[in-house]
């Protein structure tokens, strides 16, 4: 199985945007997460369009957006034409899971959905055949830095087994408290992919804690 790894550029430095993200488009990172919140669905407020520009700009890599706004639905093919590759939305945003699934195949991205720590990933099983990719939040959406959460391990373990039966093409990404210390067995749990938000832009070395991650 492939290891991906997804910095999030939530804890780039802002005021060198352009720099970070062609340091991570020159890393061993395959994807670019983007954190979208809306003030609303989580009590914080990141950034949208204009701040994704000069991210698209500077790479050529996948952009994976993860939205964390309320009715996802309404905004979803302005996204894909600000340039993402992949759009993740959460299950508890939004009446229209279906619609919204859609909406992003439609515009031409791959289609994520997301769940909260206090989701159950049974509530996963009927749509997993419609998606790409399930986004395990092991934090509380919001913010960067927070510890991740134990009991996501089991969660990703259940949810690949489910994925099995289900959708065995799934790949499964992990969001929240993730660096070189517990990369390894969130890999062996069953996730493809991993965002690192303070673990990368906090590293002395930001590639080589990449690097770490990916091997661990
Ligand atoms: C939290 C965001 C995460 C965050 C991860 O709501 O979805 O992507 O940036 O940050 P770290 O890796 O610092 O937990
Ligand atoms: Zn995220």
């Amino acid at each position: 199985m492939q290891r991906i790894v997804a910095p999030s550029m939530l804890s780039a430095d802002f005021g060198h945007l352009e720099r970070d993200t062609r340091m991570i488009d020159q890393s061993e990172a395959q994807w670019v997460h983007i954190d979208v919140m809306d003030g609303v669905f989580v009590p914080n407020i990141s950034f949208g369009f204009p701040v994704m520009k000069p991210i698209r700009k500077a790479t050529g890599k996948c952009l994976d957006v993860h939205l964390m706004i309320v009715d996802p639905e309404r905004y979803v093919e302005q996204f894909v034409e600000a340039g993402a590759d992949l759009v993740t939305f959460h299950y508890e945003a939004t009446n229209d899971v279906k619609g919204c699934i859609d909406k992003i195949r439609r515009a031409g991205a791959r289609v994520g959905i997301s769940i909260k720590p206090a989701t159950s990933v049974d509530v996963l099983k009927d749509i997993l055949p419609m998606v790409d990719l399930v986004l395990v939040m092991s934090v509380e959406p919001g913010f960067g830095g927070q510890s991740f959460i134990r009991g996501s391990i089991d969660k990703i373990r259940e949810l690949r087994s489910m994925a099995n039966g289900y959708n065995p093409k799934l790949m499964i990404e992990v969001d929240g408290g993730i660096s070189s210390r517990n990369a390894g067995e969130v890999y062996e749990a069953g996730a493809d992919a991993l965002v690192a938000g303070s673990a990368v832009f906090k590293a002395e070395d930001p590639a080589a804690e990449i690097i770490k991650i990916l091997k661990a």
